[in-house]
């Protein structure tokens, strides 16, 4: 039996981000001009596939957003800097048009908050991509301006999404279940 339900397979993966890259840039006529935060570490992998075909030079940050213990979600949401450049130094965003990069919108508070966060920090807009949204968890109503995928309440790990720093290695997006895990020898 193999380990986990397969989502999303890799190649539905790779051809959607193309469109969304291919979506912001007909926003965006200039992409260099934003400022593309990626929520670590959830989002890396995905922002390492999408950055790349924005075009060259474009200004990535990361930052840190812990809500998360194992798949529980708990109510606050702690920002911090995941960004070796910037030590502990605030994310400057005064006037920028920021571009959030998210693995998973699920409740939406962890958005919201970078949204509060950023505008609050005087940027000049706040849009936001994510690879999947799970609406049917939303508990805080926010814009999303590009969205991957939408899918059920199931808890996905798989392309960069790990379960407590497992699973990296996973290049579809597959359906975590406990009982097939614990049942391995
Ligand atoms: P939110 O604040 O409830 O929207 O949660 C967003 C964060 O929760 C995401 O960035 C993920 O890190 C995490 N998350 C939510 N659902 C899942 C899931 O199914 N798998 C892995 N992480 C998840």
């Amino acid at each position: 039996m193999p380990e986990f339900e397969v989502l999303i397979g890799r190649d539905r993966i790779h051809r959607r981000i193309a469109e969304l890259a291919a979506a912001i840039l007909a926003r965006h006529a200039d992409p260099r001009r934003l400022c593309v935060v990626a929520v670590m570490d959830g989002a890396r992998v995905f922002c390492d596939h999408l950055v790349p075909q924005l075009g060259p030079r474009i200004e990535v940050r990361a930052i840190r957003a812990k809500s998360y213990v194992g798949t529980n979600s708990c109510g606050t949401v702690a920002l911090s800097s995941a960004d070796a450049h910037q030590g502990n130094e605030t994310l400057r965003v005064t006037g920028r048009d920021v571009l959030v990069v998210e693995d998973i919108v699920d409740t939406g508070r962890t958005v919201a908050r970078l949204r509060e966060h950023f505008l609050g920090e005087g940027a000049r807009s706040v849009e936001v991509v994510t690879l999947l949204s799970k609406p049917s968890r939303r508990e805080v109503d926010v814009p999303l301006d590009f969205v991957g995928f939408e899918i059920e309440d199931r808890f996905v790990i798989g392309f960069g999404m790990d379960f407590d720093g497992r699973y990296l290695e996973l290049a579809e997006i597959v359906v975590y279940d406990a009982a097939r895990v614990t049942q391995r020898p």
